[in-house]
C-alpha cells in the first residue's frame, strides 16, 4: 500500500517529481478531479486502469497545458478546431481528433485511431503539466462506477493507498465532467453533454452538430465508450422528482421507506418538515448552477443504509442538460410518478 499524500498548490514541484517517476497523482480541474499519469509512460497509464478498476477498452483523455502540445499529436487539424480552441480552451470542452499513428500508446487510446484532448481551466493543473513537461492522462479520479470526485477528499476516499498523491485545490467549480465533442467524424458530434452547451458550440461553428438527443431520434447511437458502463450510482435508489411532484413524492417516501434522503434547492428544502428522523436533507444551493456543482457530492453524502434518494429535476437547458444527463444515469432513469 502506498501512502497517499495531499499536496498543497505550492507543492507542485514535488507532485511533478512523482509523476515523472511514473507515479499517479490526482489533480484539480474546474469540472471534476482527474487522475494523472504521464501519457507517454505506458506502465504508469496501465496503473491508472488498475487504480480506478476501469475496463481497459475505455480510452483516456489526454490533458495538455497548451494548444501547441495537442497539435503535436493531431492528424489533419480540421478547420473548425481553431475556432473552438480560441473560444473554449482552456475550459470544459474535450475534443476528439484523429491522431498521428503511433504518437500515443494504445493503452491511452484503447486502440482507437482517435484521442480525446482537454486543456483544463485551472492554472494549478496547467502549471503541474508544464513542470512535468509531458501531457497527463486524466480520467475522473473516482473508482470506476462511483460519482466523479469534486473534492480532494472524494479522491482520497476512493483511491487512498493506490496513488502517490492528490493536489488539493478545493471544490471543483462546474461539478460535472467536460463536454466531449468528436471532431473525427464528418459532422461534429457531442458524445457527452457538459458545461459547454450544444447551442454555444453551434453558434461558434456556425453549423448544426449532432448530439445525443438528435442521435436517439435518428436511431444511431455512437457514444463515448465510457458511457455504456454503469455510472454515478450510489447504493441507494435515486428517484428523480419533477417540480410539481414534491408533496406526492415525500408522502410516498414517508409511507414506503424507513430512511430516505432528499437533494434539492433551498426553496424546496425549507418546505420539508424534518421532524421525522427518517429524512436526511442535502442542499443543492439556489439554482441549476449550484445544483450541478453539488450533484456528485450529494450522491456521495448519504449513509449506506439509505433506501431512496429523491433528487430535484431541472429543465434540460444550458448546464441543466449535463445535470440531467448525469442524474438520469445515477437514477437508471427512474422518475417519480404518481
Ligand atoms: O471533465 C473531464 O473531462 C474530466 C476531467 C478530470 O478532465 N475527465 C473525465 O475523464 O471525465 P473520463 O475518463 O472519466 O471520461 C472520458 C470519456 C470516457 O467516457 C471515454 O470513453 C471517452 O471520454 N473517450 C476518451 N477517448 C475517446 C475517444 N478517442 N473516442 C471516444 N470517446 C473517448
Ligand atoms: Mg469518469
Amino acid at each position: 500500500m502506498l501512502i497517499t499524500k495531499y499536496y498543497q498548490t505550492d507543492e507542485l514541484s514535488q507532485a511533478a517529481n512523482e509523476l515523472r517517476l511514473g507515479e499517479l497523482v490526482a489533480f484539480p480541474t474546474e469540472t471534476v478531479y482527474g487522475l494523472g499519469a504521464v501519457a507517454t509512460n505506458e506502465k504508469a497509464v496501465k496503473r491508472v486502469y488498475l487504480a480506478k478498476g476501469r475496463p481497459s477498452d475505455n480510452p483516456l483523455i489526454v490533458t495538455v497545458d497548451s494548444v501547441e502540445t495537442a497539435k503535436k499529436y493531431i492528424l489533419d487539424l480540421p478547420a473548425e478546431a481553431n475556432l473552438l480552441f480560441e473560444k473554449f480552451w482552456p475550459g470544459s470542452l474535450t475534443l476528439i481528433f484523429k491522431i498521428k499513428p503511433g504518437s500515443l500508446p494504445s493503452v491511452v487510446t484503447g486502440g482507437l485511431k482517435t484521442a480525446a484532448f482537454r486543456m483544463p481551466n485551472n492554472p494549478v493543473t496547467r502549471e503541474l503539466i508544464h513542470l512535468v513537461g509531458e501531457p497527463l492522462v486524466g480520467p475522473s479520479a473516482n473508482s470506476s462506477g462511483k460519482p466523479s470526485p469534486t473534492t480532494a477528499q472524494h479522491v482520497m476516499h476512493d483511491l487512498e493507498g493506490r496513488i502517490a498523491g492528490i493536489v488539493d485545490d478545493g471544490p471543483a467549480q462546474v461539478g460535472v465532467e467536460s463536454t466531449i465533442l468528436d471532431l473525427s467524424t464528418a459532422i461534429p458530434t457531442v458524445l457527452r453533454p457538459g458545461a459547454v452547451t450544444v447551442e454555444e458550440l453551434e453558434s461558434v461553428l456556425g453549423c448544426e452538430i449532432n448530439s445525443e438527443k438528435k442521435q436517439v431520434d435518428i436511431n444511431e447511437v455512437p457514444k463515448a465508450p465510457g458511457m455504456k458502463y454503469k455510472h454515478y450510482a450510489p447504493d441507494a435508489q435515486v428517484v428523480i422528482v419533477n417540480e410539481n411532484q414534491w408533496s406526492d413524492a415525500l408522502e410516498w417516501a414517508q409511507k414506503n421507506t424507513h430512511q430516505f434522503g432528499v437533494m434539492a434547492t433551498e426553496n424546496i428544502l425549507t418546505k420539508i418538515s424534518t421532524k421525522s428522523h427518517s429524512i436526511q436533507l442535502f442542499s443543492l444551493g439556489t439554482d441549476v448552477t449550484t445544483a450541478t456543482q453539488k450533484l456528485f457530492e450529494g450522491l456521495r453524502y448519504f449513509p449506506e443504509e439509505m433506501e431512496y434518494i429523491l433528487v430535484q429535476s431541472f429543465p434540460e437547458k444550458g448546464v441543466g442538460a449535463a445535470y440531467m444527463n448525469r442524474l438520469k444515469k445515477a437514477a437508471g432513469n427512474y422518475f417519480f410518478e404518481n
